[in-house]
């Protein structure tokens, strides 16, 4: 019997997936036999990085630049995807971005910009790229604890990753039986570059560490090992799925 946890023979879609967590989806999925194409937007040094570093280990990797808050940004990663693959197995919508400011702070634009982002873009690239999926295919909705907790300036962020659940909870019921499943992945703190925006954010980790029943933060790979099960065979049973990786964080009093 051949290894459910593997994805050998997957085409695979991570938004995002050039730095951070996603950067180690991407990794962790070709090292796991998928073709991965791992979408940025700004970042080329970070984007050619990670091409060379797939390379030197001999993975399928190639990487796309595209803004996903833009109409054109999501046209040409349609095209880049169904150019490149013969079919879909996953999409791994890791993508986001946002502020972190107080309410007398935040405005439309920062609502709007986000959940262009957050929510919009996986909702356009599911629907758009719904015909070029394989039989057995996955989504995957990467999500956070604000979905759920409120967390300290997090308002429009954590608002989109709600709503970001809700919208990938009722897909994941409507494609069920064409045959993909949709899940979601909500990690706890991890160190990325996203925290260096933050000026507490030294801080805040080392709190968030204390608080944690592992005794530390979970790793970018730690999370990305949570991705590769949910989207391979060994998860067929699991639909509409919100998988926490936190070290316990959002257990703990
Ligand atoms: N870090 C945490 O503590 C944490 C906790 C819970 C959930 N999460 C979630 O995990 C995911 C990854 O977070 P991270 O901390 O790894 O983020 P990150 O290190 O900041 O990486 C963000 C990635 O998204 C890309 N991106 C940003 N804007 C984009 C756009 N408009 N179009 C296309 N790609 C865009 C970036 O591309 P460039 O490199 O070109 O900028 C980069 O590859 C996010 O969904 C985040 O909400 C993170």
């Amino acid at each position: 019997m051949s290894d459910p946890f593997q994805l050998v023979g997957k085409h695979v879609l991570v938004t995002g997936g050039t730095r951070g967590i996603g950067r180690a989806i991407s990794l962790r999925f070709a090292r796991a036999g998928a073709s991965v194409l791992a979408n940025y937007v700004r970042d080329t040094q970070a984007a050619d990085a990670l091409r060379q570093e797939a390379q030197d280990a001999g993975l399928a990797l190639e990487t796309v630049r595209a803004d996903l808050t833009s109409e054109k940004g999501l046209a040409t990663l349609v095209a880049e995807v169904q150019s490149r693959f013969p079919s879909l197995s996953c999409i791994v919508h890791a993508a986001a971005t946002g502020v972190h400011k107080p309410l007398d702070q935040l405005t439309l634009r920062h609502l709007d910009w986000t959940f262009a982002l957050n929510v919009r873009a996986c909702f356009e690239l599911v629907k758009q790229l719904l015909p070029s999926f394989a039989p057995g295919g996955t989504v995957l909705g990467v999500s956070s604890e604000g979905a759920r907790h409120a967390v300290p300036h997090y308002t429009v962020v954590g608002a989109s990753k709600g709503a970001l659940e809700a919208m990938l909870r009722h897909l994941a019921a409507e494609l069920a039986p064409r045959g993909i499943r949709v899940n979601l992945l909500a990690p706890g703190s991890i160190a990325t570059d996203a925290w260096k925006a933050m000026p507490d954010a030294a801080s805040r980790l080392a709190t968030e560490a204390t608080r944690t029943p592992l005794g530390r933060l979970c790793t970018p790979e730690e999370v990305a090992c949570a991705a590769q099960f949910l989207c391979s065979d060994a998860a067929s049973g699991l639909v509409g799925h919100t998988l926490i990786v936190d070290g316990g964080a959002a257990i703990a009093s």
